[in-house]
């Protein structure tokens, strides 16, 4: 479709920053990734996916390092080698996360504290890492991907994942009330987006005002507006990106 698949030529928005990103290899966090070197920002890049971040770092020129977000050690390492070799940090992006599908009853334990540890612990892990070089750039940035089910968590048997993301989208608010006026933080809340996440999720396109699913690039267009000065007068703010889903 032609209004998804035509970039803007770039216009280095975001020449000067640095920025790092996670769940990079896949999806929108690659579609990010992709986006904002061609906005000519220095990007740090994390995933547990080694083999797709090394071959984005080839085409962007990023900086890329294996980390799985729950694992402390890891996060701090891959922040602080980023930071040194990009001479700083001011934006983050949080794309890493995981779906999960099943019933209350279907769903174990050990799963529902998998969801949670990923998608929330995970992105308050990376967060608090990046915060002391973000704290030394007055206007740095941070988002998080939260989801259609942090605003309506109405999709049947993914209560686990609605959780996680309705915690996501507290998270963010709560960041954004800490650190401002310094840092701004907001969240992005995609509806069905075509990623390998949810390939084998198709959904019903009517409950989409548009009509249809979105796609990683509109997505990261609007982290792009989010983590530039065109949004200056916005944090704590929730956009659903989502076809119309969440009001449809
Ligand atoms: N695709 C959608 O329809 C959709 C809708 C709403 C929200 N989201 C959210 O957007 C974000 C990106 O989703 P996507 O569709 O691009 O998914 P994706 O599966 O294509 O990409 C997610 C990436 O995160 C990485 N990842 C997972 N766990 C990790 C960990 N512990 N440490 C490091 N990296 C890890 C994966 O390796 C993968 O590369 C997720 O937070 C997801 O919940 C997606």
């Amino acid at each position: 479709m032609a209004h998804t698949q035509t970039t803007p030529p770039p216009a280095n928005r975001l020449q000067g920053r640095r920025i790092v990103i996670t769940g990079a290899a896949s999806g929108i966090g690659r579609a990010t990734a992709e986006l904002f070197a061609a906005e000519g920002a220095a990007l740090t890049l994390m995933d547990l996916n080694n083999e797709g971040l090394q071959q984005l770092a080839r085409t962007t020129g990023a900086f890329a390092f294996e980390a799985d977000i729950t694992d402390e050690a890891s996060v701090e390492r891959a922040v602080q080698q980023g930071a040194a070799a990009m001479g700083g940090i001011d934006g983050v992006v949080n794309a890493a996360g995981v779906l999960l599908r099943g019933s209350v009853l279907e769903v174990g334990l050990k799963e529902w504290r998998r969801v949670l540890d990923i998608n929330i612990t995970g992105t308050y892990l990376v967060v608090r890492c990046c915060l002391p070089w973000l704290k030394q750039v007055p206007g740095s940035t941070i988002v998080n991907l939260g989801s259609a089910q942090s605003l309506l968590p109405n999709a049947p048997n993914r209560t686990a994942y609605a959780t996680s993301k309705g915690g996501v989208l507290n998270l963010t608010r709560a960041l954004a009330a800490e650190l401002a006026p310094d840092i701004r933080a907001n969240t992005v809340c995609p509806g069905l987006v075509e990623t390998p996440m949810t390939e084998e999720i198709r959904g019903n396109v009517n409950n989409y005002a548009l009509r249809r699913l979105g796609q990683p690039l509109e997505v990261a267009r609007s982290i792009l507006f989010l983590t530039t000065s065109e949004s200056s007068y916005v944090t704590g703010a929730a956009l659903a990106v989502d076809g119309g889903r969440s009001f449809h």
